[in-house]
């Protein structure tokens, strides 16, 4: 299958169709170009729609569900805090958790995303078989005619969460956020 088919085979028609309006939404080419080179990056990408409760995911590409463990037909039209489903860890991952830590992240990311700006935040999450990982998340709003309609995420899986490290992982983030459009 193409680049293009396997990505729109993997995104929640619905919304997708929406959105393309048969050519008719300048968005539509965007998302479409958008979906096809994400499915190739060797970064995990997902885009969810701000228009809905919770943010359900539209779009994963590829990567997220190799770095997750969970497939994207199971994962399309939910929100991605099943990346902090914690049922199957080991207990001595669990203890090593500073939740404190964890709290202020998701704070952070809860009030970026409610005032609708670019977010950056570092979360312990898990793959589906119970692995932990550390996920340099970095997010922006777009906006469809003035109107929040989408969140695009990329996730890092950091080896640690040394400043130099963290530093790298942020530079390549803002890199490639920065040829996206905030609006269209
Ligand atoms: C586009 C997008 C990508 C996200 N990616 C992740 C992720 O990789 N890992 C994670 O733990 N949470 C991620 N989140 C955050 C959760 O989906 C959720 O917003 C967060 O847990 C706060 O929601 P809650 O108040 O229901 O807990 C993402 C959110 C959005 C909008």
């Amino acid at each position: 299958m193409d680049p293009v088919s396997r990505s729109l085979a993997s995104i929640d028609i619905n919304e997708f169709e929406r959105i393309i309006g048969y050519g008719k939404n300048p968005f539509s080419n965007w998302l479409y170009t958008l979906c096809a080179c994400a499915e190739l990056l060797p970064i995990s990408i997902c885009i969810s729609s701000a228009r809905k409760r919770k943010f359900p995911i539209i779009y994963m590409n590829q990567m997220f569900e190799t770095i997750s463990g969970y497939k994207r037909q199971d994962m399309v039209g939910k929100p991605c805090s099943f990346l902090q489903d914690i049922t199957d860890a080991s207990e001595e991952d669990l203890k090593s958790v500073d939740i404190k830590e964890e709290k202020r992240q998701l704070d952070i990311l809860r009030d970026d995303l409610s005032k609708q700006k670019p977010t950056n935040v570092i979360l312990t999450n898990f793959t589906a078989t119970g692995e932990m990982f550390y996920n340099l998340l970095n997010m922006k709003p777009i906006f469809e005619n003035g109107e929040y309609a989408y969140v695009i995420a990329m996730q890092y899986v950091i080896p640690n969460k040394d400043e130099e490290t963290v530093d790298i992982y942020r530079k390549k983030a803002k890199t490639l956020f920065d040829l996206l459009p905030d609006g269209v």
